[in-house]
């Protein structure tokens, strides 16, 4: 079987055209890719991750065939998207962040209908294929089926555009922030769908967000990419590991005490990055930052120290790297703290 999706060494520049004065004007080349090159599986959920410019867009209209790349290629379900456009096409759905084309006055259904017809859909087939989608993401349970699509809330256009993309049943999905403005129940029911489809029925979904909880919670894989250059490739759980060296532990908890005493304890017995300890009502609140790997055995020690003076702690919370951190530490929007 082909790969997914495979990108190789994308290169994409905009012309764009500056204004100098009233009838200059200058030529100015933005890159917006910059040899991008990742690949994806099938039955995965695979999730480009990037700050606003980055090149997400980009790269997903290169692979829906809507833009040409500059330089280096890409195959989806083993076809080539210059040369064999039309096959990419039929194996693929597509949902982009910015959803035009619909008809306002028309149905969900009725513009399922017609985007099916021009899938070659006809008859009995089309009827069941519309009913299908609809109901897989939860339009017929909503009672939006039938509604004019001039009344649909942002949720209601966001499961059609899925609906859509999944009309001729594609092999490979991809989303460009699908789940964009969504309120929670919405955007939920999105990712267990694009869960589904990819883990359960083994199509390759391909999904952008700006959301790291959302790509924790759904992605198998992600690449983030920054200035159109790709930082890092892998599972959230990888590119924690890769950060966990910098980016510092928190443990925060509460003791029963007095705050004074348990500080001064604290900072004789323990060696750590930093620490503060806030009164609050019945003891106190002791954050303490520490180098990752270190926490278990700071942790321990700190209990005991405390154990000395007779104070007890209640509840403790360690805060390891997340998906966000490592955004902030490999993306130059991070580093310059915009
Ligand atoms: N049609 C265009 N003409 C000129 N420049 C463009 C065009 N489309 C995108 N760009 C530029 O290319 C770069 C990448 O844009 P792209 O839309 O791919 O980023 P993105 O990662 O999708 O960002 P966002 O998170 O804001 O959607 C940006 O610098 C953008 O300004
Ligand atoms: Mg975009």
């Amino acid at each position: 079987m082909p790969g997914a999706i495979e990108a190789r060494g994308l290169v994409k520049r905009y012309v764009t055209w500056e204004r100098r004065g009233l009838f200059r004007r200058r030529r100015r080349s933005v890159e917006a890719l910059r040899g991008v090159s990742f690949s994806t599986r099938w039955g995965e959920v695979f999730g480009l991750l990037g700050p606003n410019g980055a090149g997400k867009t980009t790269t997903v209209k290169i692979l829906s065939t809507l833009l040409l790349p500059d330089e280096g290629g890409a195959r989806v379900a083993g076809y080539d998207v210059v040369t064999e456009a039309v096959m990419v096409r039929d194996s693929i759905g597509v949902v982009l962040s910015v959803e035009r084309g619909f008809f306002w006055k028309l149905t969900g259904r009725e513009n399922l209908r017609y985007f099916g017809m021009l899938r070659g859909l006809r008859g009995r087939e089309l009827e069941e294929r519309v009913s299908r989608v609809l109901r897989l993401v939860g339009l017929e349970e909503l009672g939006a089926a039938d509604k004019l699509y001039e009344e649909y809330s942002l949720g209601m256009k966001a499961r059609l555009a899925l609906a859509r993309a999944l009309l001729h049943d594609p092999r490979v999905l991809i989303l460009d922030e699908p789940t964009l403005g969504l309120d929670p129940v919405s955007a939920r029911r999105i990712r267990e769908l694009v869960v589904r489809l990819a883990h359960e029925e083994q199509r390759a979904v391909l999904i952008t967000t700006h959301n790291m909880f959302e790509a924790e919670m759904i992605c198998d894989r992600v690449a983030i990419i920054d200035e159109g250059v790709i930082k890092a490739i892998g599972s959230p759980e990888e590119l924690k590991a890769k950060i966990a060296h910098s980016v510092p532990i928190v443990i925060r908890f509460r003791g029963e005490g007095g705050p004074g005493e348990a500080e001064k304890a604290l900072r004789a017995g323990l060696e750590v990055l930093g620490l503060s300890v806030r009164p609050v009502e019945d003891g106190y609140v002791a954050r303490i930052l520490v180098r990752s790997g270190e926490d278990e055995e700071v942790l321990a020690r700190a209990i005991a120290v405390l154990a000395k003076l007779g104070f007890s702690i209640r509840s403790v919370e360690v805060s390891k790297p997340s998906l966000e951190d490592v955004f902030v530490a490999l993306t130059t929007r991070g580093k310059s703290g915009a």
